[in-house]
């Protein structure tokens, strides 16, 4: 079968790469993909958020099915244009994606069934929240705006001047465009993070191996937030106990709940977890694989990756096993020096070969010029191992990580550091 995956990172890079391992799979298809993603895809350049285009290019080139990657196209309703045309893809509905589309779609979804997260209230109105946020007197306070804000949309308040200055931000001055037209004002959390990816067909839920994000830009979670650095899995934070009581309390109730307001999610659903002194809660929901997630989750499945998301489509996940490895796995982002703020391009990238002798490279943000791959983003590369202890893939990826070389490369030095020290 032919397939096409929508997007041009290193998530889609890992998905390829899986997917590629499947008897089923004949041939790929890749849009925009990017100049690592080249050597595994055919990469045809439309936009992943031009739907029309897309559809359009599905139909042209005869693909039998459509992984839909980032979140935009999805919340833009890319799964039901292709539906439309009677292609079937990988991913949720426009209305199923308002679960990450919309923080308040998924704070009132939470609130009515019953599902643990951080106490909240929404506003529209600026000076009602600020209002709330003097009257409440309690910090740090987080406000996030309510739609897509390429994951900056979060803003932690150590104080009321900050937290009233977030609602100007966000609302008045509109630093995340028409997401800050509301707004959520919720309750600081404190805890260790969780990623729980999951697949779902609207019925059965079934979560991959837990994972661990590194956010900050710099070592010790100093510095800004970014996309992620790296990531690794399995999460030793992430017990069977605290799994059993996710499973009862968040991930069912939030498959169940989708389908009774009507719009089951059938894709990816990514369980942002933290694990509070009151037990699990849901920081977020992402309506889509993570990145860098993906790529510590995917190279420890076992099973048919196509297999399961056609299953998924299908409505038959119940019915395909979904085996993971027992070992670890661990990645490290290469960025461009500034990164997440002003960064340089065009950087010629050394050591690729050398690295993919023990490790996998993926790619995202590079292209081909000249038949040279050079820098063309700010997060670069994603360099992972695996191994059978955590330990070990940490080792493996930084060795592999440092035969590659860029002019101001940067990379976290402790990816794996915290997840160690809480295995001892
Ligand atoms: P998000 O974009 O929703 O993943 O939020 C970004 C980060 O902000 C999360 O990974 C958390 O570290 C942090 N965060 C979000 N909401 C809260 C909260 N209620 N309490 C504490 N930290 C939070
Ligand atoms: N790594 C977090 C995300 O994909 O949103």
């Amino acid at each position: 079968m032919k397939v096409l995956v929508v997007g041009g990172g290193g998530r889609e890079h890992a998905i390829i790469k899986k997917l590629a391992e499947s008897a089923d799979v004949t041939s790929i298809l890749c849009a925009p993909g990017n100049g690592g993603i080249a050597a595994d895809a055919e990469c045809v350049p439309v936009k992943a958020t031009d739907v029309e285009a897309m559809v359009a290019l599905a139909k042209e080139r005869a693909v039998d099915y459509v992984v839909v990657a980032p979140d935009d196209p999805l919340a833009l309703g890319m799964v039901d244009a292709l539906a439309e045309a009677g292609i079937p893809a990988f991913g949720p509905t426009k209305a199923a994606a308002r679960i990450e589309a919309s923080k308040v779609f998924s704070k009132d979804l939470m609130r009515k069934y019953g599902i643990p997260t951080a106490e909240y209230e929404t506003f529209d109105d600026a000076d009602k929240a600020r209002a709330y946020i003097t009257a409440r007197g309690k910090y740090p306070v987080v406000v996030k705006a309510d739609g897509l804000a390429l994951g900056k949309g979060v803003l932690i308040c150590e104080d009321e001047a900050a937290a009233l200055d977030a609602v100007k931000n966000i609302m008045e001055d509109r630093a995340f465009g028409a997401s800050g037209s509301r707004v959520v004002v919720e309750e600081f959390l404190t805890g260790p993070e969780v990623s729980v990816l999951s697949f779902t067909d609207g019925e059965t839920v079934v979560p991959m191996v837990s994972s661990m994000d590194h956010k900050r830009a710099l070592d010790g979670d100093e510095g800004l937030n970014t996309g992620g650095m790296g990531t690794i899995a399995p999460n030793p934070y992430y017990t069977k106990d605290i799994a059993d009581e996710c499973m009862e309390k968040i991930f069912l109730p939030t498959i169940r709940a989708m389908k009774a307001e009507g719009c089951p999610f059938k894709g990816c659903l990514y369980f942002g977890l933290m694990l509070t002194p009151d037990g699990a809660k849901v920081i977020e929901y992402n309506c889509r694989f993570g990145d860098p997630e993906t790529q510590v989750v995917l190279p420890l499945l076992e099973s048919d990756l196509f297999a399961v998301m056609r299953a998924v489509t299908d409505g038959r996940l119940a019915d395909v096993p979904v085996v993971f490895g027992k070992g670890a796995a661990a990645c490290v982002v290469l960025a461009s020096g500034g990164y997440p703020q002003k960064y340089a391009t065009g950087k010629p990238i050394s050591g690729l070969e050398e690295a993919e002798k023990t490790a996998c490279v993926y790619h995202a943000g590079t292209k081909l010029e000249d038949g040279q791959i050079v820098t063309s983003g700010g997060r670069v590369l994603g360099v992972t191992a695996t191994a059978e202890t955590l330990a070990e893939a940490v080792d493996k990826a930084y060795a592999a990580a440092g035969c590659i070389a860029f002019e101001g490369a940067h990379m976290r030095r402790d990816i794996g550091r915290r997840a160690l020290a809480a295995l001892k």
